[in-house]
C-alpha cells in the first residue's frame, strides 16, 4: 500500500504542466500542488497579479483564478517544491535534436535528464517521479538509472509514464473530460502500488473506466503512435486535397462522404495548409528515428511520409498563391490572417504561417500579419529563425504586423488565411474589399470562409481541396 498523495510537483511550466496540474490542483483541493520552472519570467507571469499568464488556453484563467494561492503555487525553487512532494511529474520540453547522433530526428532529452539528475540530487526521500513529457520508448529505463545511481540511501523512485493527451486550444476542456489517462508501469507490486496511488489522483474527478493502466513501455509508445496517427489522417486527407483540385471532386464532400463509414469517422478529415504545433512533426520524426534504430527502414519511411506529405501541402499551397497572382508576387502586399497553429492558441510552434511568410518573403513580396492572440515579440522571432540569413531590419522592411484584419488587408493584393480564428469568418468581407487593391484575391488554407458569399462581393477565391475556377 502506498500512502496517499499529498503533495505534487511539476517540473516544467508550460502548456502542459501549467494546465494539467492547475486542473489537478481545482479538482483535488486535499492535494497541494507547486508547479516550478527555471524561466523566471514565466513563472512571474504565472503569478501576476492580474493573471497575465504565460498561455492562452480558453477557460484557463477561471481555473488558475480559483485553484492559485489555495493549493496551486508556482515557483522557481524547484529543490524545495522536489524535496517536498510525494509525486513528482516531469513536464519538460523533449524537443527534436538540433545537433549530434539523430540530428533532425531524435527526441533532444537534455531536459529531463536535467530534471531527473535535479530529482537524485534533492530527493531526501522515497518519491513517485512521473513522466508527463512525450518521450521515446524506454526513456523511464534511463531515468531510473539515473535516479538510482544518485540517490542517498533509503530513497526509491518509482518511475511511472503518464503521457498527455491534451490538445491546444481545447486542453481545459480535455482535462475535465479526458477520453482516456493512461499510466505505465513496471508490472512489479511496487509499480502497480505507485501506479494506483496516480490513479487515484485522476480518480478525483476522472471515471474509473477511463483510467487505463498498461506497461511502461506501452504507456511511452502510445503516446508517439497517437499522435502518428492524429497527424496522419490529417497528410491523408491533405493528399486528397490536392487530387480534388485537379479532378473536380470537393474535399469536403469527400471527407463527409468518407467520415460517416463508422470505421473511418469524422475527425480530423478537415483539409488544410498543413498541421503544425510542437507535437506531431516531433512526434513522427522521433518515431522514425526508433523505427530505423531498431532496423525498420520500411517502418521508418512509411511514417516519415507522413511529414513529407505535410511539407508538400504547405509549398504546394504557396505556389498556388504566387500562380495565381500572375506569376509573381514581387513587391505585393499579401495579408497572412492567422499565426497561430491553430485556433484558440497563442502558441506558433511548427505554424504553417511560418512556412507561408517564408515563401513569401523569399519571393520579394510585402506581408501584413494579423493574429489576435500572438505577441508580436514571437513573430519577429519566428521569423528572424526561420530567415536566419536575413538581418531582423530586413525582416522588418517586408513584414508589418496590423492590429485587426482590416488594417492587415488595407491595400494589399491577396489575403492568405493560415489559422481558423472563428472572427475571420465573422468579418465584414465587403468592407475589407473595399480597401483592397484590385482585382482582390483570397487564398482560404483552413476551408473556413463563405466562397460564393465572397464570389458575390467580388474577391476571386481559392480554397484548398476546390476545384472551382477563379471566379
Ligand atoms: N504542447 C502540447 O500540446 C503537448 C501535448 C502533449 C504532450 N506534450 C509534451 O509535453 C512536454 C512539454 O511540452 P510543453 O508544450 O509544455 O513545453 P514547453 O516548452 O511549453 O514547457 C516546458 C517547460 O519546461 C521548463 N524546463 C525545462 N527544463 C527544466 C528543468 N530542468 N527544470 C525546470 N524547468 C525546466 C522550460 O523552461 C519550459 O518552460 C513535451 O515533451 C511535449 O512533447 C505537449
Amino acid at each position: 500500500m502506498v500512502a496517499p498523495v499529498k503533495k505534487i510537483c511539476c517540473i516544467g511550466a508550460g502548456y502542459v504542466g501549467g494546465p494539467t496540474c492547475a486542473v489537478i490542483a481545482l479538482k483535488c483541493p486535499q492535494i497541494e500542488v507547486t508547479i516550478v520552472d527555471l524561466n523566471k519570467a514565466r513563472i512571474d507571469a504565472w503569478n501576476s497579479p492580474d493573471y497575465q499568464l504565460p498561455i492562452y488556453e480558453p477557460g484557463l484563467l477561471e481555473v488558475v483564478r480559483q485553484a492559485r494561492g489555495r493549493n496551486l503555487f508556482f515557483s522557481t525553487d524547484v529543490d524545495a517544491a522536489i524535496e517536498a512532494a510525494d509525486l513528482i511529474f516531469v513536464s519538460v520540453n523533449t524537443p527534436t535534436k538540433k545537433s549530434g547522433v539523430g540530428a533532425g530526428y531524435a527526441a533532444d532529452l537534455a531536459y529531463v535528464e536535467s530534471a531527473t539528475r535535479r530529482i537524485a540530487d534533492v530527493a531526501t526521500r522515497s518519491k513517485i517521479v512521473v513522466e508527463k513529457s512525450t518521450v521515446p520508448c524506454r526513456t523511464a529505463e534511463s531515468m531510473r538509472t539515473i535516479l538510482e545511481a544518485n540517490s542517498k540511501p533509503n530513497c526509491r523512485f518509482d518511475i511511472l509514464s503518464n503521457p498527455e493527451f491534451l490538445a491546444e486550444g481545447t486542453a481545459i476542456d480535455d482535462l475535465f473530460a479526458p477520453d482516456r489517462v493512461l499510466i505505465g508501469s513496471l508490472q512489479t507490486p511496487e509499480g502497480v502500488a505507485a501506479c494506483e496511488a496516480l490513479a487515484s489522483v485522476y480518480a478525483n474527478w476522472v471515471p474509473r473506466e477511463r483510467i487505463l493502466t498498461v506497461g511502461l513501455w506501452s504507456s511511452e509508445l502510445s503516446k508517439l503512435a497517437a499522435n502518428a496517427m492524429l497527424a496522419q489522417r490529417i497528410s491523408s486527407i491533405n493528399s486528397l486535397s490536392a487530387l480534388c483540385e485537379n479532378t473536380g471532386a470537393n474535399v469536403e464532400e469527400l471527407a463527409h462522404a468518407m467520415g460517416r463509414d463508422t470505421r473511418i469517422g469524422p475527425k480530423f478529415l478537415r483539409a488544410s495548409v498543413g498541421f503544425g504545433g510542437s507535437c506531431f512533426q516531433k512526434d513522427i520524426l522521433n518515431l522514425v528515428y526508433i523505427s530505423e534504430s531498431v532496423h525498420l527502414p520500411e517502418v521508418a519511411a512509411y511514417w516519415r511520409q507522413v511529414v513529407e506529405m505535410n511539407e508538400y501541402q504547405k509549398h504546394r499551397f504557396a505556389k498556388t498563391v504566387v500562380d495565381t497572382l500572375f506569376n509573381t508576387i514581387t513587391n505585393k502586399t499579401i495579408a497572412v490572417l492567422g499565426f497561430a497553429f491553430k485556433a484558440d492558441t497563442g502558441d506558433t510552434r511548427e505554424s504553417p504561417a511560418i512556412a507561408l511568410v517564408r515563401s513569401f518573403l523569399l519571393e520579394s513580396a510585402k506581408v501584413t500579419i494579423y493574429d489576435p492572440k500572438v505577441p508580436h515579440e514571437q513573430i519577429w522571432l519566428d521569423l528572424s529563425e526561420t530567415l536566419p540569413d536575413w538581418p531582423i531590419e530586413k525582416i522588418q522592411k517586408s513584414v508589418t504586423i496590423a492590429p485587426s484584419a482590416l488594417e492587415a488587408a488595407k491595400k494589399s493584393e491577396a489575403i492568405v488565411i493560415a489559422t481558423e480564428w472563428k472572427e475571420f469568418r465573422e468579418i465584414d468581407w465587403k468592407v475589407i474589399y473595399d480597401t483592397m487593391k484590385k482585382p482582390a484575391f483570397v487564398f482560404d488554407g483552413r476551408l473556413i470562409l463563405d466562397a460564393p458569399k465572397l464570389r458575390e462581393i467580388g474577391f476571386r477565391v481559392k480554397q484548398i481541396g476546390r476545384p472551382e475556377v477563379l471566379a
